[in-house]
C-alpha cells in the first residue's frame, strides 16, 4: 500500500519531531494537525490547526484565492474585498491606463462601488478542498513500466477521479502530484470570473524603489492592490454584468492593528509556484553555473534597451514598464540564486550529502539492488541534457525574444488551417476575429525602434554564444548574407514584413482569404519563428522528452530514496501551484560580513530614500506632508513611527506574491510580496541564516488607503482588531 507507506513515514515523524526549526518547508494544509500543529504551538501560535484547514466548517482556506495564474490574493471584508499585490494587479491596472488615465502613475480609487473596474479575464479561485488519491492514481501502474505508459495510466485515472467529482458537484477538480510522483492528491476548486479592479497606490508608493529595490532588503515598497469578488445573483460565480452583487464569503480575515516584532510567530499561507529542494548536485550546477549565467546575459541585453527608452517619454515608460519589470524580475532573481548556492557552498553541500547516499545504499545488497548507480544515471543524463537544455533557452529566450518574432507566431493557427486542402471557412474566421484582437492589444503596447534594437542585439549574442546544429537556418542568411551586420539584417526584416505595421496587417485580416497564407510564408518574421520552432519540433522535442522522463523517473526513486534514508527528517513536498502553509519568526540576518539588518522598515526610510531626480525614488508631496505632520492615526507602530515592510524566516517562493501573513491569533499582519536578495536561492536549497520573505505590513495599507487616499470609507466593511 503505497499510499499507507506514504502517510505513515509523514506521520510517524510527527511524534519524532526534532526540536531543531529552521523555517523551512512548505506545508500540505491537510496535514497540517499530524505534521505540524505541535511545534507551530510551540513556537507561539495560538490557534489550531482545524481553524486553518477544515472541511466540516468555515476556516481561514475559505478567504485565500489563487489570483490570476500566478499569484495568491486573500478576502478581507464582509463584502468580498480582495487583497493582493500592486505587482499582481498590474497588468489590469495597466490595461485601464491611458495618458489620459495614467492608473499606474497616479494610482486609482472607486469612490463608490459603481465606480469598480471590470477586468475581463481575471479570475480568482477558491479551493473547496484536497484529498490524498494515492491509490486510485496509481491503480495498474507497476515499477518497471516505461515513462510514458506510466503516465498514460496515471492520466487515465486521474481523468476519472476528476470527472466523478465535477458530475456530482459544482466544483472543478484537478489531480496533483506531489513527492515526484510518490503521492497524488485531488484539488476541488471553485473559479470566480467578475474580479473588479477597486484601488491602486500610485507606482511611486506600489512600486516604491521599482526594480532597484526588488528582490532586496532595507524595502519601502506599498506593494498593494484592492479588487472586489463579485457573483451572481444567486451567489454563484458568473461572468462580468451589470446584475452581479458583490461575493459575501464565507470567511474573511480580521486586521491586526497591533504589528510584529522581533521574535513574533508568523505564518504564511498561499500558492508557491514551483521549487525544486531534492535535486542531486549535478542538477543544481547546470542551473547555478551554466543556464542562470546565460539568461542573464540575454536579459541584461534586454532590459538595457527597454531603460534606455523607457527613459525618453512618459508614454513610452507606460508601454514598456510592464515588460521591463517582467523581464528584469527573473533576470534578477536567478543572480541572486546563482550567488547564493555558491555563498551556502551549496553543490558541494549536496555532493556531501551524495556521499553518504551512497554510503547508505552500499550498506545493505537489497538497498544496492535498489538504488545502486542512481547517481550514476543523473550524472550521465545530466551531461547528455546540458547542451539540449542550455540551447532550447536561446531558442527560446533570444530568438523569441524579440517581440516582432514572438507576435508572428500568433499567426501559425491561420496559417495551418488557410494550407489544408479543405480550409473550413468557418474555423479560418474564427481565428481571424481571434487575431483582430490579439492584433490590438500587441500594437497597444509595441514601439517599433526597441523592438529592432532588440532583436540586432539578440541575434549578436545567439550567433556568438552557439555553434551550428544548434542555430535556426536564418543565422545561414545572417552569416553569408549579412556578413553578420546584425542591423543590417534586423532593418531588412522589419522592411519587408507586414506584422510590425498595424495598419497593413489589419488591412490584411480585413481581406483575409485562404490563399492569402502565401504572403505570411513569405514574411521574413513569420520566417524566423517558424524556423524556431521548427528546429524545435526536429531536433529537441523527442530529446528532451525522453531526457526529462528519464529525469523524471530517476528523480521519484531518489526522492523516496532520501525519505528512505533519512527517517527522522520531516519532509515536505516541493512547490506544484496548490495552497500551502509555512511558519516562522520574524527576524533580521547578516547579509555580508559585519552588516546586520533588522526586520521592519518605516516611513522614515521612504524620505531617505527621496530623490526627485530618480524615478524610482519620487514621493508624492501628499505623502511626505502626512510624514511631516506625523499624521499616522492609528496606524502607527507603538514606537510612534509609521511600518512599511517586515521580514521573517517564512519558506515562500514565486506565486506567494499577495499572500496574507498571519500573526499568532490568526489575524492579518501584512501581505507578502518579495524575498530578500541574499536568499533567493531557496527555491533549491533554504539556508536559514539567510532566507527571509519579505512582507507589506498591514498597517501601511491602511494608512494608504486611509489616509493618503481618502478611501477609508472601505474599512467599514472590514473588521479591524486593536
Ligand atoms: N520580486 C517580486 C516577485 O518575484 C516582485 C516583482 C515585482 N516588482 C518589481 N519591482 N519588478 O514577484
Ligand atoms: N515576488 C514573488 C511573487 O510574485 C514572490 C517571491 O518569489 O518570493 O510571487
Amino acid at each position: 500500500m503505497r499510499k499507507n507507506y506514504f502517510l505513515l513515514i509523514l506521520i510517524s515523524l510527527s511524534v519524532l519531531l526534532s526540536n531543531a526549526y529552521a523555517g523551512e518547508g512548505m506545508w500540505i494544509p491537510a496535514l497540517l494537525k499530524q505534521l505540524n500543529e505541535k511545534e507551530m504551538k510551540a513556537m507561539g501560535m495560538k490557534i489550531s490547526a482545524e481553524d486553518i484547514y477544515s472541511v466540516n466548517h468555515s476556516s481561514m482556506k475559505d478567504a485565500i484565492l489563487l489570483f490570476g495564474r500566478g499569484c495568491t490574493s486573500e478576502i478581507i471584508s464582509k463584502d468580498g474585498l480582495l487583497l493582493t499585490n500592486h505587482h499582481c494587479g498590474y497588468s489590469a491596472i495597466q490595461r485601464h491606463s491611458s495618458v489620459e488615465h495614467d492608473y499606474l502613475t497616479n494610482g486609482f480609487w472607486a469612490m463608490s462601488r459603481s465606480e469598480e473596474l471590470p477586468n475581463p479575464g481575471l479570475t480568482a479561485t477558491l479551493m473547496i478542498r484536497m484529498d490524498e488519491v494515492t491509490d486510485r492514481v496509481l491503480q495498474g501502474v507497476t515499477d518497471n513500466m516505461a515513462e510514458a505508459e506510466r503516465n498514460r495510466i496515471i492520466g487515465k485515472n486521474a481523468k476519472e477521479i476528476e470527472k466523478e467529482i465535477e458530475e456530482t458537484t459544482p466544483y472543478q477538480a484537478k489531480v496533483k502530484s506531489f513527492f515526484k510522483g510518490n503521492s497524488y492528491w485531488v484539488i476541488v476548486t471553485q473559479t470566480f470570473k467578475d474580479i473588479r479592479l477597486v484601488g491602486a497606490p500610485p507606482s511611486n508608493i506600489g512600486k516604491f524603489g521599482g526594480d532597484t529595490d526588488n528582490w532586496m532588503w532595507p524595502r519601502h515598497t506599498g506593494d498593494f492592490s484592492l479588487f472586489r469578488i463579485y457573483v451572481g445573483p444567486d451567489g454563484k460565480p458568473a461572468e462580468y454584468s451589470e446584475d452581479n452583487v458583490p461575493y459575501q464569503p464565507k470567511y474573511y480575515f480580521p486586521i491586526s492593528l497591533k504589528g510584529v516584532k522581533e521574535g513574533d510567530f508568523t505564518f504564511v499561507y498561499g500558492y508557491p509556484a514551483r521549487t525544486n529542494e531534492y535535486l542531486p548536485a549535478d542538477a543544481v550546477a547546470l542551473i547555478a553555473e551554466k543556464e542562470n549565467p546565460r539568461l542573464i546575459k540575454i536579459r541584461d541585453a534586454r532590459i538595457k534597451i527597454f531603460k534606455k527608452y523607457a527613459e525618453q517619454s512618459p508614454e513610452l515608460r507606460i508601454k514598456y514598464a510592464a515588460k521591463e519589470a517582467r523581464v528584469a524580475n527573473y533576470w534578477k532573481k536567478m543572480i541572486g540564486q546563482s550567488r547564493g548556492i555558491k555563498r551556502m557552498h551549496g553543490i558541494e553541500k549536496k555532493r556531501a550529502f551524495e556521499n553518504s547516499f551512497e554510503q547508505w545504499v552500499n550498506g545493505s545488497p537489497e538497498r544496492k539492488k535498489k538504488y545502486g548507480g542512481l547517481l550514476t544515471a543523473f550524472s550521465e543524463t545530466y551531461k547528455q541534457l546540458e547542451p539540449y537544455k542550455l540551447s532550447a533557452d536561446y531558442l527560446w529566450e533570444a530568438g523569441m525574444g524579440t517581440e516582432l518574432v514572438l507576435f508572428a507566431s500568433r499567426f501559425n493557427t491561420l496559417v495551418q488551417e488557410s494550407k489544408k486542402r479543405d480550409a473550413d471557412t468557418a474555423k479560418i474566421n474564427k481565428e481571424v476575429k481571434k487575431l483582430k484582437k490579439s492584433v490590438q492589444g500587441f500594437f497597444k503596447d509595441y514601439y517599433v525602434p526597441v523592438d529592432k534594437e532588440v532583436m540586432a542585439a539578440l541575434l549578436k549574442i545567439y550567433n556568438e554564444d552557439m555553434q551550428f546544429p544548434f542555430k535556426p537556418g536564418f543565422f545561414h542568411k545572417i552569416n553569408d548574407k549579412f556578413k553578420n551586420d546584425y542591423k543590417a539584417y534586423t532593418d531588412y526584416v522589419f522592411r519587408k514584413s507586414l506584422l510590425d505595421n498595424r495598419d497593413k496587417i489589419e488591412d490584411f485580416l480585413d481581406g483575409y482569404s485562404p490563399k492569402k497564407y502565401k504572403k505570411l510564408m513569405k514574411d521574413p518574421a513569420f520566417k524566423m519563428q517558424r524556423e524556431i520552432v521548427e528546429m524545435y519540433k526536429d531536433n529537441y522535442n523527442q530529446k528532451l522528452k525522453s531526457l526529462n522522463h528519464r529525469i523524471d523517473s530517476l528523480m521519484r526513486i531518489y526522492m523516496r530514496a532520501q525519505m528512505e534514508m533519512q527517517p527522522e527528517k520531516r519532509f515536505y513536498p516541493d512547490a506544484n501551484f496548490t495552497l500551502r502553509v509555512t511558519y516562522g519568526d520574524v527576524s533580521g540576518y547578516s547579509p555580508a560580513d559585519a552588516v546586520q539588518y533588522i526586520p521592519y522598515t518605516t516611513l522614515n526610510g521612504i524620505m531617505e530614500k527621496e530623490n526627485p531626480e530618480i524615478y524610482d525614488y519620487v514621493v508624492e508631496p501628499r505623502l511626505k506632508k502626512l510624514f511631516k505632520e506625523k499624521d499616522f492615526g492609528q496606524y502607527a507602530d507603538a514606537d510612534g513611527t509609521l511600518h512599511v515592510c517586515f521580514i521573517a524566516s517564512n519558506h515562500t517562493s514565486g506565486g506567494n506574491s499577495g499572500s496574507p501573513v498571519f500573526d499568532a491569533d490568526g489575524n492579518l499582519v501584512g501581505v507578502n510580496f518579495d524575498r530578500c536578495w541574499e536568499g533567493t536561492m531557496s527555491d533549491l536549497m533554504f539556508d536559514p541564516n539567510v532566507c527571509r520573505n519579505i512582507t507589506l505590513d498591514i498597517r501601511y495599507f491602511l494608512f494608504v488607503l486611509d489616509k493618503y487616499a481618502g478611501a477609508g470609507y472601505l474599512l467599514d466593511e472590514m473588521k479591524l482588531v486593536k
